[in-house]
């Protein structure tokens, strides 16, 4: 029988930034308050950190943790969350209309980040502050020589800078939700010079200019040109932002969300490259894409997600957008993840929206156990089996058809390399047909190379989930049968699968 499609690392995309495997930690819902901390839980450490969910977060394998929002950022005084603990105000968050206490602010997300291994990366509020914030903040966190604001950090327990690299230049700045929205030209000029001064305090920050918060904005495209415009000489990355979920139980249009994604990266990029090429620059602005995950943001009712409390309740960490993912949602979200390591030679930065209770992959039940959703599987098999490099699989193994997109291709796959081996990651998007897929990978070592581990996700119930009641109800296992013989992999993939196939 013939070959579907081959693997062979001349085919490369690039090195792989391990920023792509980061995630994002809003001050929303229980995921601070409730969600990682929470002082009187049975694991809670002395400042209140819950191990059993540090644990999972290691577990995750999650590099840059962007802070601390989201539309939360953008009406956040950053200074609130510094100081002794008693003197720190409570306030109204617009955004999500609750309480934020300021329990957590710099310096214990900082410490946390700690426990769990990962890089800060942070937001400045650009909706309702400006530049004068900005610096301060950055000063704050990154100076080294003796200054009002390096001396208050000090008093508040840390001498050395923080040294926060990727900075976000506001949050979704083009959504009339934000607050603080302004239109392109406003955005790009106030991005521009804080940019600019955040610069000249601290040449080693990396930043992000807002893109738009979907490819579905009536500005998407408009937005980036105009933005850049004003910002490129001053940024290095653009965001991208998005969600998906199955509409009206269509599965198949759902299991087409890969392509979706391709497109909007490939559109941003296209711009970019068009701002570059027009002042006949070589420089490449890299994409953020830090903000994407499966999200039921549109309910079947006309409501939107996050958009129940309203009036005098100002409740803090209610429960808000705590999604319960089933298991063709963690299939969708193991093509995205595929999707971006595609792309990974231009997106050199991802955040999963979010880790802990806010659409998560890391549950907890308050003085109860933490658990995985299904999505957690993908990412945290993703990001231990990714290599070093990625290189491009083409597969030909028929097509589904989308509503949207016309004929995609059926299998969507990509591998990576390293001095250890190599490791596909392939989902079947078919809702009816498993597919017996043969590929060459005579180009790896000669052929002369084993699977030596593989998962695979799959369920017959395509909505099985795991809930406190039933919390490893989904999971993964191998991929049975999956072997290589002269230099042919060969493996079955059910209808609705993910899989990862480590070869040594
Ligand atoms: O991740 C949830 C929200 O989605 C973020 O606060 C916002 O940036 C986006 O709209």
């Amino acid at each position: 029988t013939s070959v579907h499609g081959f693997v062979d690392p001349r085919f490369e995309i690039s090195r792989i930034d391990r920023r792509l495997f980061g995630g994002f930690v809003e001050h929303l819902g229980r995921h601070i308050y409730d969600g990682i901390h929470e002082p009187g839980h049975p694991t809670a450490d002395a400042d209140g950190f819950r191990a059993d969910v540090v644990e999972l977060v290691k577990e995750l394998g999650v590099s840059t943790i962007r802070y601390p929002g989201g539309n939360f950022v953008s009406g956040y005084r950053w200074e609130d969350g510094i100081g002794p603990r008693e003197d720190r105000p409570r306030r109204l968050d617009l955004a999500w209309h609750s309480t934020e206490t300021n329990e957590v602010g710099l310096h214990e997300f900082q410490a946390w980040l700690d426990l769990v291994g990962s890089d800060l990366m942070l937001a400045v509020n650009l909706g309702t502050r400006g530049t004068q914030e900005a610096l301060d903040l950055l000063e704050y966190a990154n100076a080294s020589v003796e200054t009002a604001w390096t001396r208050r950090r000090a008093e508040n327990g840390r001498d050395e800078p923080f040294g926060v690299t990727m900075w976000c230049l506001g949050n979704e700045m083009d959504g009339p939700w934000q607050l603080g929205h302004r239109n392109a030209e406003d955005y790009g000029k106030l991005a521009s010079r804080t940019a600019k001064g955040m610069r000249m305090l601290d040449p080693g920050v990396e930043l992000v200019v807002c893109g738009s918060s979907g490819s579905g904005m009536p500005t998407f495209g408009s937005w980036e040109r105009t933005v850049l415009e004003h910002t490129f000489d001053d940024v290095d990355f653009i965001s991208c932002h998005s969600y998906y979920q199955e509409h009206g139980g269509d599965a198949q249009e759902f299991l087409a969300s890969g392509v979706d994604m391709a497109r909007f990266i490939e559109s941003v990029v296209a711009i970019a490259d068009a701002v570059a090429a027009t002042r006949k620059s070589d420089k490449r602005i890299m994409i953020s894409f830090d903000e994407w995950n499966v999200w039921y943001l549109h309910r079947e009712d006309g409501s939107e997600s996050g958009d129940e409390l309203t009036g005098d309740d100002w409740p803090v960490a209610p429960r808000l957008l705590e999604d319960r993912y089933h298991a063709l949602d963690g299939v969708v979200f193991g093509d995205l993840l595929i999707t971006l390591l595609q792309h990974s030679d231009r997106v050199r930065s991802a955040s999963l929206a979010q880790l802990v209770n806010v659409i998560a992959p890391i549950m907890t039940e308050p003085g109860g156990p933490a658990w995985r959703q299904t999505t957690f599987f993908p990412f945290s098999i993703t990001s231990r089996l990714a290599g070093e490099r990625a290189v491009r699989v083409p597969v030909d193994a028929g097509t589904i058809t989308s509503a949207r997109f016309g004929e995609v291709a059926r299998v969507n796959a990509v591998a990576t390399v390293d001095d250890g081996g190599a490791t596909l990651f392939l989902v079947n998007r078919s809702t009816t047909d498993a597919v017996d897929l043969r590929l060459d990978i005579t180009a790896l070592a000669g052929g002369d190379i084993a699977v030596i581990e593989s998962h695979l996700l799959h369920e017959d119930d395509l909505y099985a989930a795991n809930t406190l009641q039933e919390p490893e109800r989904v999971g993964v296992r191998p991929l049975d049968g999956a072997h290589v013989t002269d230099g042919i992999l060969s493996l079955q993939l059910p209808a609705v699968s993910w899989a990862a196939v480590r070869l040594g």
